[in-house]
């Protein structure tokens, strides 16, 4: 098994920025199996997307063709404030390690349909922070978290609660993953760090998990983490994923997407998005992030 990042860099080529490129371990996931979520379900669900070479006038936008409009989509991410946006530190591969102040990324939100997204605009980042402990190098790394700021406030969507208490026992079935992630399974050739057989989702989807915190092998000894695995034979967090949602029966947002673990196929190649996957524990964030934003979140 290799632990794999969830994030789609690399597969966008069409608005790739050059800083962002394909790594085993610098990539993000979308949901394989599940269903499509329904509309207005998880509004403050993002799509973090590359702003690069993405025209600013909104008739210019329209009539891109499908592809770039889906492959502009490179992580998840949750609106957990009207001014700010939480996702996986990997997604922000460029800044990794640091705070920023401008970046060529924005943030979809209120809505479940990537064209749509595209088409009205995102709303740029304009300040981003990462955990000084996060460790780049590593795709099992702890805080892997970010925050960034959005241009302008966000007035139209109601941002995400985080659950700031686990059950001792797990959450047992009750739990989604939700995202944009590949559909499909997707296959790394480490000869060339290449991946294939990526499938975009146009609108958002879920899958019904459960907890296996307590027998992953990814969660072995972090407590920093929740681990998942599908209620459904073949349903699975996927590249496009990364820095989304796992979402209690509650509607609470339990974890952010980190790493899924893949199978060798061979000598060169593992495949991913089959199986478990690790998120970054949401109530072990909040003390973080109410100290970054200098205010207070919705937490229950
Ligand atoms: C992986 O990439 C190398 C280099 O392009 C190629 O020779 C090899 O056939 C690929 N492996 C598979 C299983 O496709
Ligand atoms: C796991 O935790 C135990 C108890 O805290 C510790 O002794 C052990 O070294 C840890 N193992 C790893 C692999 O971190
Ligand atoms: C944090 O917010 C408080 C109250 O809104 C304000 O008085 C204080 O100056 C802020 N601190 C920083 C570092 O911005």
């Amino acid at each position: 098994m290799k632990a794999i990042h969830l994030l789609l860099a690399g597969l966008a080529t069409t608005f790739m920025p050059g800083p962002i490129k394909a790594s085993p371990f610098g990539e993000e996931y979308k949901i394989v199996g599940g269903r499509e979520a329904k509309e207005g379900a998880y509004g403050w669900e993002v799509s973090l997307g590359i702003l690069t070479n993405v025209p600013t006038s909104k008739k210019q936008r329209e009539i891109q063709p499908e592809s770039s409009k889906l492959g502009t989509h490179f992580c998840g991410g949750v609106l957990i404030h009207k001014d700010w946006v939480v996702t996986a530190a990997h997604c922000l591969a460029p800044f990794q390690g640091k705070t920023f102040t401008s970046s060529p990324y924005g943030a979809g939100v209120g809505q479940r349909s990537l064209v749509e997204i595209f088409d009205n605009g995102r709303i740029p980042a304009v300040e981003g922070h990462i955990p000084a402990d996060y460790d780049p190098k590593s795709s099992t790394s702890t805080h892997d978290v970010a925050l960034f700021k959005l241009s302008k406030s966000v007035t139209n969507v109601t941002p995400a609660c985080l659950a700031k208490s686990d059950p001792k026992d797990g959450y047992g079935n009750g739990l989604k993953a939700i995202g944009w992630g590949s559909t499909t399974r997707m296959v790394l050739n480490t000869t060339t760090d290449q991946w294939s057989g990526f499938t975009p989702a146009k609108r958002l989807k879920e899958a019904d998990m459960k907890d296996l915190t307590s027998s992953a092998a990814s969660c072995k000894n972090r407590s920093d983490l929740v681990c998942i695995g599908p209620v459904t034979d073949g349903d699975a967090s996927c590249k496009g994923d990364s820095g989304g949602s796992l979402v209690n029966s509650d509607g609470l947002v339990v974890g952010f997407t980190s790493f899924g673990g893949s199978k060798r196929i061979s000598n060169t190649q593992y495949q991913t998005c089959n199986g478990d996957t690790a998120y970054t524990r949401a109530s072990g964030t909040i003390a973080w992030i109410e100290k970054v934003i200098n205010g207070t979140i919705c937490k229950k």
